[in-house]
């Protein structure tokens, strides 16, 4: 497996396309676009990457298995579940005003059908010192991570997790809908799609891997059905999560009403090449039943994008050789941003939120030329008519990516894992002044 491929396997990230025929062309429409004062302009985090020891979640109990595919731990993370205040004023003070950030299931229901209140009144004064601060809560309900109990019930592969996880969503929109500027449902439930068709569609070696794993899980927990998501055959789990995407939808809406609720996607910039190319294929495979999905049920769709994938008649093709590339080794390619908007505005008819774009990158300055010429691409897809609502920027904070542990830096932020010292990027203060001159 190349590096491009075992990235993806870990990450998934972002990405789709185009098609822009159908969307007015800029000369159709005649002017630029007035740009709304409501477009958010923020960075997002998730309770996993950043909270420190989330003892009982899933994603915990793969780290501390043997075999595990997690390089390092998350240990104490950056500590944000004790520094959220320094973290949301940090954000405010680069010129920020929107914070995306998840609530964590496994410490707001550590087990089943027990409910903590003071957790619940945990993430409420996270949401307070947002207010405090004047800055947007975009509340995530699940970041890939799930309690323990969960995932050793069988996970996303029961049909019975489509209503734990809308009891999960009541709960949460009861005690917290109110002070959320937007939510999201489920992130990047396609996720195992990408990994699958980038892996050759389950090719023998990293079906082996995924095997070795499922079976130290099952042995660590005594449960013979525990499947954790990133572990999970895509099958198996797509129509749980997609119902599973509704019923959230329905339990905070009915709670909410005009609490605006989407989910957000993992959409790859799939690029076609040459005659006969198999990227509608992989499109369907990959978006076709989520972006219906979104279509349906959704007041807006999360659009996350870290890049493109050129496809071929045979599969993914290499990027060309001559690429720039980011620390994981993938191509510098921030105009895909700009491409996964229009194909999912396209796709859905709904409003479009960034909830995530970003790049791997030890050298800030590749991080400020990304954020501009990522922010051209999304303009120009704007100026075309495309809706956008707002460009969260991943991440806030340099922490834990998965199974790659700390080394990748995708934060605005550093962060000193010993003494959990922030030391904002020039990036963050570039973002910030981005954002006020964008309005
Ligand atoms: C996305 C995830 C996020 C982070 C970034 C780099 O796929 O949603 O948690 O890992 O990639």
């Amino acid at each position: 497996m190349n590096d491009t491929l075992k990235r993806r396997d870990f990450l998934g990230a972002g990405a789709a396309v185009l098609a822009a025929s159908a969307l007015p062309s800029r000369s159709a429409q005649g002017r630029a676009r007035k740009y709304s004062n409501d477009f958010l302009f923020g960075a997002a985090t998730a309770g996993h990457q950043i909270e420190g020891n989330n003892t009982n979640s899933d994603i915990w109990f793969l780290e501390n298995i043997k075999p595990t595919r997690f390089g390092t731990r998350s240990g104490d993370a950056c500590d944000s579940y004790h520094r959220y205040e320094e973290d949301i004023s940090l954000l405010k003070s680069f010129g920020l005003d929107t914070y995306r950030f998840s609530v964590e299931w496994s410490r707001i229901e550590p087990s089943p059908g027990q409910f903590s209140n003071a957790e619940l009144d945990y993430y409420k004064r996270v949401i307070e010192a947002c207010d405090k601060n004047g800055v947007r809560p975009v509340v995530t309900f699940n970041h890939f991570s799930c309690p323990q109990w969960f995932s050793a019930l069988g996970g996303w592969t029961k049909p019975r997790s489509v209503d734990l996880f809308a009891r999960y969503c009541d709960r949460v929109a009861r005690q917290l809908a109110s002070g959320m500027h937007m939510a999201t449902t489920l992130n990047e439930p396609q996720l195992r799609r990408i990994q699958h068709w980038i892996a050759g569609l389950n090719s023998a070696a990293s079906r082996a891997t995924l095997d070795r794993q499922r079976e130290a899980a099952r042995t660590a927990s005594g449960s013979p059905e525990y499947m954790a998501f990133h572990l999970a055959d895509d099958d198996a789990v797509q129509a749980n999560l997609i119902n599973a995407h509704k019923q959230g939808y329905a339990a905070i809406k009915a709670v909410a009403p005009t609490l605006p609720v989407g989910v957000s996607l993992a959409v790859v910039d799939y690029q076609g090449i040459g005659d006969g190319s198999r990227v509608n294929e992989i499109r369907e495979y990959v978006d076709g039943a989520w972006l219906r999905a979104a279509a349906e049920t959704c007041d807006f769709v999360g659009v996350q994008n870290y890049g493109r994938d050129l496809v071929g008649p045979k599969g993914l093709i290499p990027a060309p050789a001559s690429a720039e590339r980011n620390m994981l080794t993938l191509e510098y390619y921030p105009a895909a941003l700009g491409n996964t908007v229009r194909y999912v505005f396209e796709a859905t008819r709904k409003p479009v939120l960034v909830s995530e774009n970003g790049i791997a990158t030890s050298d800030d300055g590749q991080r400020i030329r990304y954020i501009d010429d990522a922010l051209a691409g999304l303009r120009s897809a704007m100026d075309e008519g495309v809706p956008v609502l707002g460009y969260i920027h991943w991440t806030l904070l340099d922490n834990f990516e998965w199974s790659l542990g700390y080394w990748p830096k995708f934060g605005l932020v550093a962060v000193d894992l010993k003494t959990f010292a922030r030391t904002p990027k020039p990036s963050a203060y570039h973002l910030g002044r981005r954002a006020r001159a964008w309005k």
